[in-house]
C-alpha cells in the first residue's frame, strides 16, 4: 500500500491510501482525484499547440529525467563521500567546483544530447556553449542551465536548485549552432524553471503562460502538479540580501534596506531578513510567500555577482509570469541585450510593490 500526500488544486491536503499498482496503472482514478503528472500536464499543454512537433516536450522531459538524477545524487550526499566537497578545479569565473556541480552538469547535458531535441546548450560550468547539431540536425531550440545553484551550500545540507531557459535558436536550423544563438535578450525564453532540492523536491516552470508547480514522490518517482498556477503575493515582508555588503552597496539599496528595518505598525515593518545563499531556495519561499530578492552591484562585484543568462533571466521570466517584477535597478531584466555567456548583472526580483518601492529610493546600480 502507498500513502499519497498531495497539496491539490483547492490547497486542501488528502491523505488516502491507494495501491501503487492503482496510481501507476489507473489513470483514470487519478484523473478523478484531480491529480495531474508532471508528463500528462506537459502533453496536455501540447495538445493546445496542434501542429506542434513535441520537442519542448520532450525537453521537459529530458529536464525532469536529469532532475530525478541529481535529486538522488543530492540526497545521499552526506552518506557518500566521494560526491561531497570540492572537485578541484574552478569553472570560467574562478568559482570553486564542488563534485557535484561537475556531476550535475555531466546529467544535464547527457540527458539534452542523449534525446536529440537541443542544437546546444550553454551552462555556468563551462567555457563555453557545447553544439549538438551533427547529432540533432533539426533541432531548433538552446538551452542554458545552471546545472548546480547554491552548490556551496551543499557540505551543509542546505537546499539548492537547478535552473533553466530555453530559446529558439537564430541561425538556420541545420547550421553550425552559434554564440548569437545564445545571446538573446530574456524577452525571447520559450520556456523557463527551476527545480529545488530541498525539503521536498519541486520543479516549477513557465512557457509564458502562467507559472505551474510539481512535487516529487520519490516514493514512485513522480511529479505531481501541487502548485497550479503560482503567483507571487504582490506585497510581502520579507527581504532577502547578503548584509555583508551593504557599506558597498549602492545609496538606494542601503536607504531601502534601512527602510525594511525602520519600525512601522501601519506596514508592518520591520521586515523579517531571510538570506539562503542559495538563489533557487530564496526565489521559491519568496514566490510562495511574497519577498524581495537583491543581489546589487558591490565594490567586489562591480556588476553584481548573478549571472544574466544562467541565473537572471529565468528567474525574470518566472516573477512577470508569476505577477512579480525583475530589473537590474535600471531596467528590466529581460529586456537587457546580453553581449557574453557568463555577463553579470545587478539582480531585484520578487513581490511587484516590493521592488517598485525599493526604486523609488533611486541608484539601485
Ligand atoms: P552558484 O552556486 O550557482 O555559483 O550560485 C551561487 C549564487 C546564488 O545561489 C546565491 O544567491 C549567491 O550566489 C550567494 O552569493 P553570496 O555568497 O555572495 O551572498
Ligand atoms: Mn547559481
Ligand atoms: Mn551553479
Amino acid at each position: 500500500m502507498f500513502f499519497l500526500t498531495l497539496d491539490l488544486k483547492n490547497h486542501d491536503y488528502i491523505q488516502e491510501n491507494y495501491d501503487i499498482y492503482d496510481l501507476i496503472i489507473n489513470r483514470k482514478a487519478l484523473k478523478k482525484m484531480n491529480i495531474t503528472t508532471l508528463g500528462e500536464f506537459i502533453l496536455e499543454k501540447q495538445a493546445d499547440f496542434p501542429g506542434s512537433s513535441g520537442e519542448l516536450s520532450r525537453i521537459l522531459s529530458a529536464i525532469r529525467l536529469a532532475a530525478k538524477i541529481v535529486n538522488q545524487q543530492i540526497n545521499k550526499a552526506g552518506l557518500a563521500k566521494h560526491i561531497l566537497g570540492a572537485a578541484g578545479s574552478e569553472n570560467i569565473q574562478g568559482e570553486q567546483q564542488q563534485k557535484l556541480d561537475v556531476f550535475a552538469d555531466e546529467q544535464f547535458i547527457k540527458a539534452m544530447e542523449a534525446r536529440g531535441v537541443v542544437c546546444g546548450i550553454a551552462s555556468e560550468e563551462n567555457d563555453d556553449f557545447v553544439a549538438f547539431e551533427s547529432k540533432n540536425p533539426l533541432a531548433k531550440y538552446v538551452v542554458m542551465i545552471d546545472p548546480l545553484d547554491g552548490s556551496s551550500n551543499i557540505d551543509v545540507n542546505v537546499s539548492v536548485g537547478t535552473i533553466f531557459s530555453v530559446y529558439r535558436r537564430k541561425s538556420p536550423i541545420g547550421t553550425e549552432v552559434e554564440l548569437e544563438d545564445f545571446l538573446q535578450p530574456g524577452t525571447e525564453q520559450v520556456a523557463a524553471g527551476y527545480v529545488v532540492y530541498g525539503s521536498s523536491t519541486m520543479l516549477v516552470y513557465t512557457t509564458g503562460n502562467g507559472v505551474n508547480g510539481f512535487t516529487y514522490d520519490p516514493g514512485i518517482g513522480v511529479f505531481f502538479l501541487s502548485h497550479p498556477n503560482m503567483q507571487i503575493p504582490k506585497d510581502g515582508r520579507i527581504y532577502s540580501m547578503n548584509e555583508g555588503n551593504i557599506h558597498s552597496s549602492p545609496e538606494g539599496v542601503k536607504k531601502y534596506i534601512s527602510y525594511c528595518q525602520e519600525n512601522d505598525a501601519a506596514t508592518q515593518r520591520p521586515y523579517s531578513g531571510r538570506y539562503i545563499g542559495s538563489l533557487v531556495s530564496d526565489f521559491h519561499r519568496n514566490m510562495i510567500k511574497g519577498g524581495i530578492y537583491i543581489y546589487p552591484a558591490t565594490s567586489s562585484a562591480p556588476n553584481g555577482k548573478l549571472r544574466l543568462l544562467y541565473e537572471c533571466n529565468p528567474f525574470a521570466f518566472l516573477a512577470e509570469q508569476a505577477g512579480g517584477v525583475a530589473t537590474d535597478g535600471n531596467k528590466r531584466i529581460m529586456e537587457i541585450q546580453p553581449t557574453e555567456l557568463h555577463q553579470r548583472v545587478p539582480f531585484i526580483v520578487g513581490s511587484k510593490n516590493m521592488v517598485e518601492k525599493a526604486l523609488s529610493f533611486g541608484n539601485l546600480r
